[in-house]
């Protein structure tokens, strides 16, 4: 168990970690990652530190969690720090071998200690704390608006990954989990990168915070729908996708005018109900931008999380239950995405956004600029979006789509972050490369018509359609949000 010692030790922690190395650069030269490996991973890993060195005998303990001979340790590790690494329960001696308790994993240029991987094979694994270099967890850290803010939420904060990036860029946060160990890591690691605006509470969804506001909430809530209550960190406690939906609904209670909530989530599709309908009726008083990834059917969803996490058996129950749980509640797909909701007063809003490729860097600006293209169109009918003027987006690519020896149309590609693709033909094309950032929108269909000798009031109201398209999915920028 994670004890908390005093502030200034953990800080002296830190500076020897720093001096050796261990962090995202230096790991990453030496390793090629700096994460715990997978299971292909490890034997690699294991080869790759097998020089005993100071980093290495770090390695081994907080990235491998793999067994170190005490000798080793107390010939490369200061006395200081192995007395650091037992008191705060750290490290285990026995028999002349020390064991890692935990794991310590950097990302960017902060430091997360959190349960390892291993510990989901043990008795243990119901209260099990989630590591910082999981996808999910990286997929909504890379989403996140990075705005400054006054007042943040991490809800379900699991080690402290998104309350510690957005302590950052937020006066106070407050982070808060069901789970005491959780807390307690989130509390250790906020000492370990210095952030003295991070407050850990433990307790239910929203009740450790009740009564206050805040001007951004992060959470990646324990979405995993499914017959398993095994784990805390991942299964939903209650039928199909009812905890988003009351994280959802109790959110706006909790958000200032204008506030978002950053979140991932997993929504069922039923029988007899679109996917859209049963997210949207969650949505009260709030704009939704919705990313939306590729959803499953409910065998391969099952097989998904009934199978291994990073090597280690998950008890998760058998396929065929699971199966047998998503027929009795009818369900024909289950649905991943990030919900992006922002708190308006007003007639609101719901937009999706498809998303094509893997988040692999930073992109809270796509995610605000979509939002910022949502309004801008909401707010133009027909006449003032023919009186506006747009712009290609700066980082927009196009590419020739090829059948054999033929073009066919032209892939437009945005590079930022979000990897928003469209195939086009050759005469839109064409209409989009009459936008540039001079002519207005009907200066731009007026000189379509003309070079394709159509008349301008036929093909207003299409190319208007594709205008809001291109400007929703960021190809197209109203000139004063570019
Ligand atoms: C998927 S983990 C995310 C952890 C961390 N935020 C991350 O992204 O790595 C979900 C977290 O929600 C917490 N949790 C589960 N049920 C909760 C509840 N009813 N109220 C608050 N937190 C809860 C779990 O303990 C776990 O730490």
């Amino acid at each position: 168990m994670l004890q908390l010692p005093e502030y200034s030790r953990v800080r002296e922690f830190r500076v020897f970690l720093d001096a050796c190395g261990y962090g995202t650069e230096r790991l990453t030269q030496h390793l090629g990652r700096a994460r715990p490996p997978t299971a292909d991973e490890a034997r690699q890993m294991f080869d790759d530190s097998r020089e005993i060195t100071v980093l290495n005998v770090l390695v081994r303990l907080f990235l491998l969690g793999a067994p170190v001979d005490k000798a080793s340790v107390d010939a490369f590790l200061p006395d200081s720090v192995v007395r650091f690494c037992d008191d705060a329960g750290l490290l285990r001696t026995g028999d002349g071998i020390v064991n890692s308790q935990v794991v310590i994993i950097p990302v960017e240029d902060l430091l997360f200690v959190s349960d390892a991987f291993r510990v989901l094979g043990t008795d243990a694994a119901r209260d099990f704390v989630l590591p910082a270099s999981t996808h999910s967890a990286n997929f909504l850290r890379l989403l996140t608006l990075r705005d400054a803010v006054g007042d943040t939420l991490d809800l379900g904060c699991g080690c402290g990954l998104h309350a510690l990036f957005a302590a950052r860029h937020s006066t106070r946060v407050i982070a808060t989990d069901i789970s005491p160990q959780a807390i307690a890591y989130t509390r250790f690691n906020a000492m370990l990168n210095d952030f003295g605006n991070v407050e850990s509470l433990e307790g239910n969804l929203f009740e450790p915070v009740a009564g206050q506001r805040f001007d951004l909430i992060v959470s990646n809530p324990p979405f995993v729908i499914g017959p398993s209550e095994s784990f805390v960190y991942r299964d939903n406690p209650l039928a199909l996708d009812e905890f988003c939906k009351a994280l959802v609904a109790e959110a706006p209670h909790y958000m200032r005018e204008g506030a978002h909530l950053q979140m991932l989530c997993e929504w069922v599709e039923v029988e007899g109900e679109t996917w859209k309908e049963r997210v949207t009726g969650w949505v009260r008083g709030c704009d939704a931008w919705i990313l939306h990834a590729a959803p499953l059917s409910p065998a391969s969803y099952a097989e998904q999380r009934t199978a291994d996490l990073s090597g280690e058996s998950v008890n998760a129950g058998q396929t065929d239950d699971w199966i047998a749980y998503f027929d009795r509640h009818r369900v024909r797909a289950i649905h991943p995405g990030m919900l992006a909701l922002r708190r308006r007063d007003g007639v609101n809003w719901l937009h999706v956004h498809n998303l094509p490729a893997d988040v692999t860097r930073a992109a809270g600006t796509a995610v605000a600029d979509g939002i910022a293209a949502v309004d801008f169109l909401e707010a133009c009918d027909d006449e003032a979006l023919l009186a506006a003027t747009l712009g290609l987006a700066d980082n927009l690519a196009a590419e020739q789509v090829r059948s054999g020896e033929d073009t066919v149309g032209v892939r437009l590609c945005l590079r930022d972050g979000l990897s928003t693709e469209a195939d086009i033909d050759g005469a839109v094309a064409a209409f989009i490369n009459l936008f540039d950032g001079e002519r207005t929108v009907g200066g731009c269909v007026a000189e379509f018509a003309k070079v394709a000798d159509a008349d301008v009031d036929q093909l207003t109201a299409d190319l208007l359609a594709i205008v809001r398209v291109f400007v929703s999915r960021g190809f197209l920028k109203p000139l004063d949000l570019a």
